[in-house]
Order: C-alpha cells, then structure tokens, then sequence
C-alpha cells in the first residue's frame, strides 16, 4: 500500500512538474523564450548554403505559421518546429516527416526530396476544436521562386503599405479560423464581419479589439447570435504594434464592416496598440473584460 502511494505521488509529481506535458494555454516562460528566438522570431524558410535549407515553424491553434512553406528538390531540409500553445503534430503525409510538437520545445528532423511535388501538412495530434483545420500546404519545387514581397512595414509606412500589410497578416494569422470573407464558422470560430463594428461603437471596446489581438481570449462569447468558446490565441509575441494595427484596421473596414463602423471612425495606430500593450492581460482576463462591456447591449452579443 505504501508503496503505491509513493509511486502515485510521484507519478503526479512528474505530471505537474513537467510543463508541456500537460497543454495549457498561457504561454509558458520557456515558449516564450523560444518565440522570441532568431528562428522563431520569423519563422519560414531559410538558405543556409547551395543546397541548404532551413524550415522554422511554429504550431499554434489552428494553424501552421508559416502556413506554406516552399523548398527545392535535391536539397538537405532541416525542420524546427515548435507549438505557442498546447501539443500538435507536424506530419508531411506521404513522407517520413511525422512529428510531435511539444512546447518548450524545438523539434528537428531533416529530410531531401528529389522530386517536386506538393505535400501537405497536417496536425496529427488532436489540439481542439479547430484541429481538423490545421491544414497547411508543403511543396517542392523545381526552382525556388523570387523572394516573396516582404509585409513588414518598416520605417513610416504609408496608409496603402499598412492597408496591404493588414489584409496579407489577416489572410497568414487569423483566415484560417475567421475565414477569409470574415465570417468565421459557426461553432467554432467567431465572425468578424458585422460584429467588429458594434465593438467600435464605444471607445472602451476599441481599446479591447486591441487587447484580444494582443493577448487573446479565453471564455464564453457571443457573436451575432450565436455562442463560442474556443481559445483565440495572443500575437503580442509575434506581431509588432504596427502590425497589429493593420490587422485590426483590415478587419474594421472589410467585408463592408467600414459602412456599419460609427461616425468619426478613425483608423487605428501602433501608438494605440503600444498603450494597450502596456497593461499586461490573460486571455481569460480579456475574456471577462469583453463580457463585462457587452452586458449592456445584449442584442446581438
Ligand atoms: Cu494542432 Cu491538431
């Protein structure tokens, strides 16, 4: 009997005492860590040498970041993935690549392939409720394309550049989910078309758009009618304020959204997302702060 109890107790012992074991869904110091790196800082492909190549991907719910990823034939691929949020998988059907995606840590495999052709990527390890849409695309080509169009502003950006930069992060980060017409899929992810203006339609709101892409949401909510509760994941690491605002300003004028926004709408700056950086929050926090300011209008949310 005793010895039992010691074996279960140090059983949980090494459950609670290994973080990643368990998925949760703050990030961890260690994945911050690791989100922070050279490699994880912009992840994708890079050359290393002639016939080099590194894959940096980062798995979070639901998606792969980034979500395509483009390699030559007869070239050593070296793959590091990582997970900002809970346990995926990263398997390359019909290829050896199958891996278990853990946070805190970096998966690595590397692979060659002689022949173009396009893969898939797939999540293998169930993650929640968008796991069947952690979908992402894996090809091999003959010829490696032309560097693609860099979509981080730097330095003053025009409002054409900050609108073009807005609507490409939207479609790479938040499509997959919010769907690229913006109305989300009902069940699992929220629609942003419609209900971004009604958060616009008081400043304390504006502020809170600000903070669910900063640090995501976790709760019950709303949205024209229908009820969620899946887990919108934080780009504070990963999207600068710029960025940030660009998303939240695509968002707050496509899909006919800028027609319903309230007079006096003003587009948002990184000025406005660096002060709601400023006050750190949980997503279970963010959660809370949206029930509580849409309590009044009950409507629709
Ligand atoms: Cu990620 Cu399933």
């Amino acid at each position: 009997m005793a010895a039992l109890g010691v074996l279960l107790g140090l059983s949980i012992w090494w459950m609670m005492s290994a973080p990643g074991r368990f998925p949760t869904t703050p990030l961890t110091d260690p994945v911050r860590k690791i989100l922070r790196s050279p490699m994880f800082r912009h992840p994708g492909v890079t050359k290393l040498g002639p016939h080099h190549y590194r894959v940096a991907v980062v798995a979070h719910q639901f998606q792969f970041e980034p979500s395509k990823i483009v390699v030559p034939v007869n070239a050593r691929i070296d793959f590091y993935v990582t997970s900002a949020d809970v346990i995926h998988g990263f398997e390359i059907p019909g290829t050896d690549v199958n891996i278990e995606v853990i946070p805190g840590y970096v998966a690595h495999v590397f692979a060659t392939y002689h022949k173009p052709h396009d893969y898939l990527v797939v999540c293998d390890q169930y993650c929640g409720i968008g796991h069947q849409n952690m979908i992402g695309a894996f090809d091999v080509v003959a010829k490696m394309p032309l560097p693609s169009v860099q979509v981080v502003p730097s330095g003053p950006a025009t409002p054409a550049m900050l609108a073009q930069a807005g609507q490409a992060l939207y479609a790479s980060r938040c499509a997959a989910c919010h769907q690229a017409n913006g109305q989300g899929l009902p069940g699992a992810f929220p629609p942003l078309a419609k209900s971004v203006p009604e958060y616009e339609s008081d400043p304390r709101h504006r502020t809170l758009l600000a903070d669910v892409l900063l640090y995501g949401l976790k709760g019950k909510v709303k949205a024209e009618g229908k009820s969620y509760n899946g887990v919108m994941p934080a780009w504070g690491d990963q999207l600068s304020n710029t960025q940030i605002a660009a998303i939240l300003d695509y968002i707050g004028t496509a899909w006919g959204n800028k027609e319903a926004e309230p007079a006096g709408y003003k587009p948002y700056d990184a000025a406005a997302v660096a002060s709601a950086r400023k006050q750190t929050m949980t997503s279970a926090a963010v959660g809370q702060l949206r029930a509580k300011l849409f309590a009044g209008h009950t409507q629709k949310h």
